[in-house]
Order: C-alpha cells, then sequence, then structure tokens
C-alpha cells in the first residue's frame, strides 16, 4: 500500500461510521510499534508529528522516516505535520512528501484563524497535500508548555470557516485539551452533533489521551472521523520500558529498543479497538 494523503481515509470512515486514529511520533521505534499494530490489524492510520516537537525530533530526520514507513506499509497510512506555527516548518514538511499539513490559527481571531489557514490550504494542494484547520480552541498544548484554555466551537462559525477555507478536516473543541486530564473530561456533545450537521468535512478530536472509550464512541457516532493521541503513546512508551527494567529484561540496548516498540503498539492496539477502524484498510 502506497503512502496516501488523509482525505480518502477520512471520507471512508465517515461513510461507514468509524475514526482513524492519528498516533504522534517522536523516534523510530514509535513509528515501527504504531505500523506494527496497524498492519497486524488491517487499519488505515495516520503518523503525525507536531511543530514544537521537532525541537527532540528535527523535521529533516524524522520527516523522511515517516514517509518512508507509510510507503512500505502494507496498509494504507497518511503522514500529517500536526500543529503547524510557521509556514516555513509546513513548507518543510510537505518538501518531504507528508501527505497532510496543519497550521494551527485556533488562538487568533476568527479572520485571521480563516485567512492563513486558507493560505495553507493553496499552499498544501500545490503539493498535492490535504489540510486540516482548528475552530475554537482546544485546552493545553501539543507537548504541555502552554496552558491554553479551552474555547469550545461555536457551530456556525465553524460552518462560515470550513466555507471560507475548504479544509479537508476540521477539530473541533468541545471539553477536549491535550495531555491528561485531571479527570475525564465532560464533553460537549451537543455542539459536536450541531456542528457534523452543519459542516460536510469529516471533523477531528484533538487531545485523545484520557477521553473514556465511551465518550470516544459516542464522538464517532457524532461525526468525529480523525483522533489525535499523542500523550498516551509517549506514557505507554515510558511505562513499557520501567517494566521491562523492573522485570530485568532489559540485557542490552535492542531489549530498550524493542520494550520501546512495545510500548507504541500495546497503545495503539488499544486505540484502534475503540475506534474500530480494524479490517478498514
Ligand atoms: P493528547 O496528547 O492529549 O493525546 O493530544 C494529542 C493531540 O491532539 C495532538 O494533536
Amino acid at each position: 500500500m502506497p503512502l496516501v494523503k488523509m482525505s480518502p481515509l477520512l471520507q471512508k470512515a465517515r461513510q461507514e461510521g468509524y475514526a482513524v486514529g492519528s498516533f504522534s511520533v517522536a523516534n523510530m521505534e514509535m513509528v515501527l510499534g504504531v505500523l506494527k499494530a496497524v498492519e497486524e490489524t488491517k487499519s488505515p492510520a495516520i503518523i503525525q508529528i507536531a511543530e514544537v516537537r521537532l525541537n527532540h525530533s528535527p523535521l529533516e530526520l524524522i520527516g523522511p522516516l515517516m514517509v518512508a514507513a507509510a510507503k512500505a506499509s502494507s496498509v494504507p497510512v497518511a503522514v500529517h505535520f500536526d500543529h503547524g506555527k510557521t509556514t516555513e516548518k509546513i513548507k518543510q514538511a510537505l518538501e518531504i512528501g507528508f501527505t497532510s499539513v496543519m497550521l494551527d490559527g485556533s488562538h487568533l481571531p476568527f479572520e485571521e484563524n480563516a485567512r492563513i489557514t486558507a493560505e495553507t490550504k493553496q499552499l498544501a494542494s500545490e503539493y498535492d497535500a490535504d489540510c486540516e484547520g482548528e475552530i475554537g480552541c482546544v485546552g493545553g498544548s501539543e507537548d504541555g508548555s502552554e496552558d491554553i484554555a479551552i474555547n469550545c466551537t461555536s457551530p456556525v462559525q465553524a460552518l462560515e470557516f470550513y466555507e471560507k477555507t475548504g479544509v479537508d478536516a476540521l477539530a473541533v473543541a468541545i471539553g477536549n485539551a491535550h495531555g491528561n486530564y485531571k479527570q475525564a473530561p465532560k464533553l460537549r456533545f451537543d455542539i459536536l452533533e450541531e456542528t457534523a450537521g452543519l459542516v460536510k468535512a469529516p471533523l477531528v478530536l484533538h487531545g485523545g489521551t484520557g477521553i473514556l472509550p465511551d465518550d470516544f464512541k459516542k464522538c464517532i457516532k457524532l461525526g468525529i472521523n480523525k483522533i489525535n493521541i499523542a500523550t498516551a503513546t509517549f506514557d505507554s512508551v515510558e511505562q513499557s520500558v520501567r517494566e521491562a527494567y523492573a522485570a530485568q529484561a532489559i540485557k542490552g540496548y535492542y531489549d530498550l529498543q524493542t520494550a520501546e516498540v512495545e510500548g507504541a503498539y500495546r497503545n495503539a492496539m488499544k486505540h484502534i479497538e475503540i475506534f474500530g477502524c480494524a479490517n478498514k484498510a
């Protein structure tokens, strides 16, 4: 299966009522773990990295690795640049071969968010890539470095934003936030339902870590087709390594690497089951 764009994956998910996992990765072991899970379960998938992560995982190194892994996969995999902050990095991702990008203008005034998202959509289309936008503001920040307040999406504004930008996927804010929640969030399903009724683009749920399985399922029923998972992967990798050390299973570097792959694999398997995307490749 080749590297694919996310739009056909999300359109199929929309027609058949499931969500595609969009898994953040930071190194080769995480890529290998996620791909092992999606190949084993015959699931479509998206692998992504956010701009704030690039200090630890430089785009010129991790980007080609992600693209190469998607190309070698036996299932359709899209490669996404998440929460872009600068046109420079978005362009670099597109040059490397990412098949979708997001410019996160959600913290900006509506008109400005719409303007820069429409420009990003235009840039992405020059590379035959897709574009995701966000309206309303998901809480926290992708790497936990900022405490951005949640600002729930207005369905009417979401429609106007979609019409102005033509984005291929639209992230909504319905009480979700990045990072670990102190307690499971109370999601605004009413806002999601109304937005899904108005906007024809597949909807995206950010801040997937810590959302309860039943809430995920309800979101999918109401129109979410892409779910972003980051912190849960990192936590699962760390936990897997700790467990392996505790069990004295790490005798050398390769065992450490195996434990990392296992952590990413376990986390992806758990979410694939909840999202209903197994055997949808
Ligand atoms: P979590 O870290 O809460 O899973 O959020 C991931 C995300 O939304 C990436 O865009």
